[in-house]
């Protein structure tokens, strides 16, 4: 029998492979590589070595045998050393994995925002009311602080300040960049990281240390994550060190930056650019709220405009594109032979623009989630929240949390788009984003 060959290399520069594309735009590179080769293929660059499996045929196999075949710790292992955290979700697999899932659960469910949503509605509401009428918001940080403050509260029960914040914001990014996207040791990373690293580091810690510290030892209504996981701890102390239950609070505040902040900068800039969407958007909102805010079973059934916009931004702006892996063992995937211990690349969202599945794949439509449409797409086509072992734990409280906001702030808030934003372009940092300079104009607030 004759073995499987190899994955087919893509073409590049001598020694830098196609790294300068990877580095300007990976989302659009990937894109350009899985048009010309397929399936699978692999990349030479000077940091990094991949084999990248792009499409439903990868997401399909994340889904089945890559559970068995993919692993997590490795790619994870730098970020979790950096933070003391072994045991940290992301970066486990297998049994111990399936055990921290089911232990964490509750902590990441749609309930968490469902039982709160007077609270959180407040907390919408605390923060752009301080914001002064007819101002251009810088709306980046405005949405990590929010969608990290309605995070921290749930999972940590506290909100750092806009200073804290700051730091953290720093320290998380910086980190995020050296140890899992450029791949560069930590030692390299604390050494250049000068005085304003040392900062942000030594703030966070403190945060951290504090929320935490909080949680364990003053009374609260509802178990806390670190609460969670010190009672786990009673019946799997191999599953947690003392470093785990720290970072939980990393985790927390990390969960709302990238994913869900960013989401909504992206859900807002969707919905000014395209007024007639908006329109039915807002009318859809009021309609509800002129009963009051929502509860639960409005929140998910009332406002399917609102869930349609987070969907289809998550669409054309996922905020992960892709996830890494490596290969536990040698394996086949589409006729190709990929080698144990190497890097993998899942392009999940491969298809997230691809035109025989989405008509006008370009175009923001807020009915293209409508429930026959989505009854009609192949599953494994659309995948903003990844595949196999580790999906999204946080999928469905970010869609009730992503409504929520919406609907709060197009019921109360009325906005504008000035004309140079609205073709901003989007930058790839860790993840994609319109970056700080990004406005929205706050007219003020709406009459009720
Ligand atoms: C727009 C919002 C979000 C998106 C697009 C998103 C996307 C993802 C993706 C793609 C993964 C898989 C990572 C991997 O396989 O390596 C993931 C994992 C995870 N997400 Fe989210 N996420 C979002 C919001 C949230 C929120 C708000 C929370 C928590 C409240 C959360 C909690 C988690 C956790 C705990 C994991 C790790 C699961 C595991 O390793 O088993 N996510 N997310």
């Amino acid at each position: 029998m004759t073995a499987a060959p190899r994955p087919p290399l893509v073409k590049g520069l001598p020694w830098i492979g196609p790294g300068l594309a990877l580095a300007r735009n990976p989302e659009q590179a990937l894109q350009g590589m899985h048009q010309q080769y397929g399936p699978v293929f692999r990349f030479k660059t000077p940091l990094i070595d991949a084999v990248c499996m792009a499409g439903p045929e990868a997401n399909a196999f994340a889904n089945t045998e890559g559970k068995d075949v993919l692993e997590s710790r490795t790619f994870w292992k730098p970020l979790t050393e950096e933070l003391d955290s072994p045991n940290a979700v992301v970066a486990l697999d297998g049994e111990p994995h399936r055990q921290m899932r089911k232990i964490l659960k509750p902590a990441f469910s749609r309930d968490q925002i469902d039982q709160n949503i007077p609270v959180l509605a407040a907390m919408i509401r605390k923060q752009f009311d301080a914001y002064p009428d007819d101002t251009d918001l810088p709306l980046v940080f405005a949405s990590q602080k929010l969608t990290s403050n309605i995070v921290g509260h749930l999972l940590m029960g506290s909100t750092p300040d806009d200073h804290e914040l700051e730091e953290f914001f720093h320290y998380a990014n910086r980190m995020t960049v050296w140890l899992s996207v450029l791949r560069l040791p930590a030692k390299a990373m604390h050494l250049t990281g000068g005085p304003r690293f040392k900062r942000a580091q030594a703030i966070t810690a403190q945060v951290v240390d504090n929320a935490v510290r909080k949680a364990l030892t003053e009374p609260h209504d509802r178990p806390l994550l670190a609460n969670i996981m010190t009672e786990a701890r009673r019946h799997h102390p191999e599953l947690f060190t003392d470093g785990d239950i720290r970072s939980t609070g990393f985790l927390a505040f990390f969960a709302g930056i990238d994913t869900i902040g960013q989401t909504l900068v992206f859900m807002l800039w969707e919905l000014l650019r395209n007024p007639d969407a908006l329109r039915e958007v807002q009318a859809e909102v009021d309609r509800v709220f002129s009963n009051g805010l929502p509860d639960a079973q409005s929140l998910a059934t009332d406002l399917p405009l609102c869930r349609n916009t987070f969907l289809e931004t998550l669409r054309l702006h996922p905020t992960a594109f892709g996830i890494m892996r490596n290969a536990a063992c040698d394996f086949v995937f589409n006729g190709h032979q990929v080698l144990k211990g190497e890097n993998v690349l899942l392009y999940t969202t491969a298809c997230h623009r691809d035109a025989r599945y989405f008509d006008h794949p370009d175009a923001f439509d807020v009915h293209r989630h409508d429930a026959d449409r989505e009854t009609a797409r192949p599953r494994h086509v659309f995948v903003p929240f990844g595949r196999g072992a580790h999906t999204c734990a946080g999928a469905a409280w970010s869609e009730a949390q992503a409504v929520l906001m919406l609907s709060v702030l197009l019921h109360h808030y009325q906005f504008s788009l000035p004309e140079n934003m609205k073709d901003a372009k989007v930058q790839m940092r860790t993840t994609p984003t319109l970056g700080k300079d990004f406005r929205i104009h706050l007219i003020g607030k709406r009459p009720h």
